[in-house]
């Protein structure tokens, strides 16, 4: 199947990654695991102390960038949150390995674990720097290239908090899609 039909089980939407009904959605974290603000802050304040307590427990000294690590879900809707380390953006080309690694870490921990749906943030994107119009295309041809061997995956849905951001990965579906459009 070509990467058009994997784009099938991506979804975009434009809203609050803590309000998502999948069984795990990403986070954007830093390698100290140490919450923060952003993404990171919105999903601990939502989920609550246990996260941090699991984190703590289960990975002390952390998560390298471009890995991710899985804690239960606690007060949130969704059953596990896995908190990957994106690279903050420095304009060499580790950057988009890293990038990319982390999302597919994300992937391999559904996998392992069994979870067929996962929602995502823009991960690296805010504080971390990394231009939008770089990290979309990064973000969407990983996702779907880790579809396209892994049908156990039913679903990857990226959440996106503003409209431009949105703009950016609706955009970037597009080429994807146009691509392989038969
Ligand atoms: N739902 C979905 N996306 C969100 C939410 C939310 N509730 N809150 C913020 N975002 C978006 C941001 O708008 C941005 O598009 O998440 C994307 C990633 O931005 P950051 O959260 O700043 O993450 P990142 O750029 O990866 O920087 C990570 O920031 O919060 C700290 O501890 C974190 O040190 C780490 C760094």
């Amino acid at each position: 199947m070509g990467l058009h039909q994997m784009t099938d089980r991506i979804e975009l939407v434009q809203g609050d990654i803590t309000q998502q009904e999948t069984e795990a959605i990403g986070n954007a974290a830093n390698s100290r695991l140490a919450g923060g603000g952003g993404v990171d802050g919105a999903i601990h304040r939502a989920g609550g102390p246990s996260l941090m307590e699991d984190l703590k427990a289960n990975y002390p000294r952390g998560c390298p960038t471009g890995q991710a690590v899985i804690t239960g879900g606690g007060r949130l809707k969704a059953r596990y949150v896995l908190h990957a380390v994106g690279p903050v953006y420095s304009g060499k080309p580790k950057d988009a390995e890293l990038l990319a690694s982390a999302y597919r870490a994300c992937l391999s921990l559904c996998s392992q674990h069994g979870i067929k749906t996962a929602a995502f943030p823009s991960i690296s994107t805010g504080a971390y720097r990394y231009p939008l119009k770089e990290a979309a295309p990064i973000a969407l041809r990983t996702v779907a290239a880790y579809l396209t061997t892994h049908p156990e995956i039913a679903l990857v849905r990226f959440v996106l908090f503003d409209s431009a951001t949105y703009a950016a990965y609706q955009q970037a579906l597009e080429v994807i899609q146009g691509r392989f459009a038969s």
